[in-house]
C-alpha cells in the first residue's frame, strides 16, 4: 500500500482499473441514452443520514461549525426532482465514517440516480437495463434470463439473510415459526414435535438445510461443522444431523427421539434426496437464522458451489421500514427516512405511537411489521444497489421523522429545507444507487473492493501512502480556533 503506485504497474491491478473504466463507461452511456442527465451536488454539506458516522470538516470562516461529507447525495437528488429535472445521474464519491471490511471503504463511489413520476416497476425495469448493459459491455454477457424478484420476508424465510446468493440451489426449511415474524409463513413444526426432544422443544426457531452429496461425512467432519457452529462467531449451542443415505435409510445424531418414517418426513421437508446431508440449528430467532445462513454459504464453498465466474441477480423488495435499535431503544429507518411506507401501512405509521414499552418485545410493536417501497439489488450474495421510492408529501415526511424520535424543532433544524421544498409541488419520486466499487469487485470475481480503487484505504481506514489522516499545524488549528483534548 505504502508503494501503490508500484503495484498499479502490475499487470492484475491494471486489469481491475480497466474493468472499471468500463463499468464506468457502459453505465455512462446507458443512462445517457435513456435522457439522464450527470448534475454534481456538493460536498461541503449538512448531515444526510445514511445509517453511518459523518466525516465533519471544520470552516475558518465560521468557526465553531462543521460541514459533514455527504454520506451519499440523497437529499439533493430528491431537491433536484422537484426543480423539474425528471432523471438524474451522477457517479459520486460517498463518505461514511464506518467500521471497514473486504467490501466497505470510509470513501466509495456511487452511481446515484433518481427519476420523477415513476412507482417501483419503472425503476426495476430502467436499472435492469442498467446492469443487463454493463454485463454485456463488460464481460460480453447476454443476461437474458429473468431477474428473479424476492420479498424480504421471503428472503429471510428460505435463506435467513436479505442479500441471499442463489446461484446454489439449498434453501432453508422451517421446522418452527418464531412467535412474532413472519406471521403467513407455512412452517413444518409437526415434524418435529411431540417426541419430547427439549433441544427443539424449547428453541424459538428450528431450521434445516440439505447439502447435496455429503451423507457419508465422517464422524469427523460432522465433528468440525459442529465446532464451527459453536465458534463465537455463530453462537450456536450445537448442530444435529441426519444422513439421507444413498441406499435410502437414515443415521442421525438424534436417532434416540426419531423414527426412520420422522427423518424421513424431515428429510423430504429439507427437499433432501439420497446421498445428502441434512443439517440442523436451534435457538433464538435472530441468532439462528443468521447462523443457518452462515453455514449455508460456508458448505456452499466447501463445495465450490459458489463460482466466481457464473452471475446470479435477484431483487429484494418490501423491506421492512423501521429498524430496532436496541441501543437507543427506539426505531430508526431501515433505508432512509425518506423512503415511503407501502400505502397499506401508512395508517398503522400515524396511528401508532412508535415508544417501545417492552424492549425484549419489540417484534409485537405494530412498527414492527410496516413495510417500506424499497429494494435492493443483489448480486452473488451481495447487496450491489439499493433505493425505494420516497415521500414527497410534507405532511408524511414529518409523520415520519416524528415516528423516528424527532420533534418539530429538531426536523426543522435538520431537514427544514427538504420539508420547505415539498410544499412547491414535489413530483413522486425514486431511485436507486449501486455501490459502484462492489459491483466492479464482483464483475472482477472478488469480494475485496480495495483491488478495484486506485488509491484504497487500508483496514483502519488509513491512507498508507500518504500517511493520512495526520495532525495538522499549529498555525491550522489557530486559524480553525480549535484545541484538541484527546482522551488517548
Ligand atoms: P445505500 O446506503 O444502500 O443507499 O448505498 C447504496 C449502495 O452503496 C454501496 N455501499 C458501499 N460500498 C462501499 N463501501 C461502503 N462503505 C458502502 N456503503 C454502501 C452498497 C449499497 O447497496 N441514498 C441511498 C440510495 C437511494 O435510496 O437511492 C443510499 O446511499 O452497494
Amino acid at each position: 500500500m505504502k508503494y501503490r503506485f508500484l503495484d498499479l504497474r502490475r499487470n492484475a491491478v491494471k486489469k481491475n482499473l480497466e474493468l472499471r473504466y468500463l463499468v464506468n463507461r457502459s453505465a455512462r452511456n446507458y443512462l445517457h441514452e435513456n435522457n439522464f442527465m450527470d448534475i454534481e451536488t456538493p460536498f461541503l454539506i449538512k448531515s444526510t443520514p445514511e445509517g453511518a458516522r459523518d466525516f465533519v470538516v471544520p470552516s475558518r470562516m465560521n468557526p465553531g461549525q462543521f460541514y459533514a461529507l455527504p454520506q451519499s447525495p440523497q437529499t439533493f437528488k430528491q431537491l433536484l426532482m422537484v426543480s423539474g429535472y425528471d432523471r438524474y445521474y451522477q457517479i459520486v464519491k460517498c463518505f461514511r465514517d464506518e467500521d471497514l471490511r473486504a467490501d466497505r471503504q470510509p470513501e466509495f463511489t456511487q452511481i446515484d440516480c433518481e427519476m420523477a413520476f415513476v412507482e417501483q416497476d419503472d425503476i426495476v425495469h430502467m436499472f435492469e437495463g442498467l446492469i443487463k448493459q454493463i454485463f454485456k459491455d463488460v464481460k460480453g454477457i447476454d443476461y437474458t434470463e429473468k431477474i428473479a424478484r424476492m420479498t424480504w420476508e421471503d428472503a429471510m424465510w428460505r435463506y435467513g439473510n436479505d442479500k441471499p446468493d442463489i446461484r446454489f440451489d439449498i434453501s432453508i426449511c422451517n421446522l418452527k415459526k418464531p412467535a412474532t415474524v413472519f406471521v403467513d409463513k407455512e412452517d413444518q413444526a409437526e415434524l418435529i414435535s411431540g417426541v419430547d426432544f427439549k433441544v427443539f422443544d424449547e428453541a424459538e426457531t428450528v431450521v434445516a438445510i440439505a447439502i447435496p452429496g455429503c451423507s457419508e461425512y465422517s464422524r469427523k467432519q460432522t465433528d468440525e461443522l459442529t465446532e464451527w457452529v459453536k465458534r463465537p462467531q455463530i453462537g450456536m449451542k450445537g448442530l444435529v444431523f441426519i444422513k439421507y443415505n444413498a441406499d435410502g435409510t437414515f443415521k442421525s445424531s438424534v436417532d434416540k427421539f426419531y423414527t426412520e418414517d420422522k427423518l424421513k418426513a424431515i428429510a423430504e421437508a429439507a427437499n433432501a434426496k439420497t446421498g445428502d446431508l441434512i443439517l440442523i440449528l436451534a435457538g433464538a430467532e435472530e441468532r439462528t437464522r443468521k447462523a443457518i445462513s452462515d453455514l449455508r454459504m460456508y458448505m456452499a464453498d466447501k463445495l465450490g458451489l459458489r463460482k466466481p465466474t457464473e452471475f446470479k441477480l435477484l431483487w429484494v423488495m418490501d423491506f421492512p421500514l423501521f429498524e430496532y435499535d436496541e441501543e437507543g431503544n427506539r426505531w430508526v429507518a431501515r433505508h432512509h427516512p425518506f423512503t415511503s411506507p407501502k400505502p397499506d401501512h401508512i395508517n398503522i405509521m400515524i396511528n401508532n405511537n412508535p415508544v417501545i414499552e417492552n424492549a425484549a418485545k419489540y417484534l409485537e410493536h405494530p412498527y414492527a411489521g410496516i413495510k417500506a417501497n424499497a429494494y435492493d439489488m443483489v448480486l452473488n450474495g451481495n447487496e450491489i444497489g439499493g433505493g425505494s421510492i420516497r415521500i414527497y408529501q410534507r405532511e408524511l415526511q414529518e409523520k415520519m421523522f416524528a415516528a423516528l424520535g424527532m420533534d418539530a424543532a429538531e426536523q426543522q433544524h435538520k431537514f427544514g429545507f427538504l420539508l420547505g421544498a415539498f410544499e412547491y409541488g414535489a413530483p413522486p419520486h425514486g431511485g436507486i444507487a449501486f455501490g459502484f466499487d462492489r459491483l466492479c469487485a464482483i464483475l472482477g470475481g472478488s469480494e475485496s473492493i480495495r483491488d478495484f480503487i486506485a488509491f484504497p484505504k487500508n483496514n483502519s481506514g488509513r491512507d498508507v501512502m500518504l500517511d493520512a489522516p495526520a495532525t495538522i499545524d499549529d498555525k491550522q488549528f489557530e486559524e480553525l480556533q480549535i484545541k484538541l483534548d484527546l482522551k488517548s
